[in-house]
């Protein structure tokens, strides 16, 4: 079961769960880039609401496996 650190508190995930998976149920999931609460609403990487940091890069939390040992940040 991969643990993740989201906004750093970790956070365990089923094994070869999305990332998605460890940012929470909507809502609130993540933040616009003006700081809004964000939640993943396709599940397939059309829009852009489940936007994360990860390792210095922004990524779609749904379209991300997630992997031991992942750093997170929301927004
Ligand atoms: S939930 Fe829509 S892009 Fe990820």
């Amino acid at each position: 079961m991969p643990r993740v650190i989201v906004d750093g508190r970790p956070v365990d995930v089923a094994e070869g769960a999305l990332l998605v998976a460890a940012l929470g149920l909507p809502p609130v999931a993540c933040r616009s880039l003006s700081g809004e609460p964000r939640g993943p609403l396709c599940g397939m990487g059309q829009c852009f609401e489940c936007r994360v940091q990860l390792e210095g890069r922004e990524v779609l939390a749904c379209l991300t496996p997630a992997r031991e040992g992942m750093e997170v940040r929301r927004g």
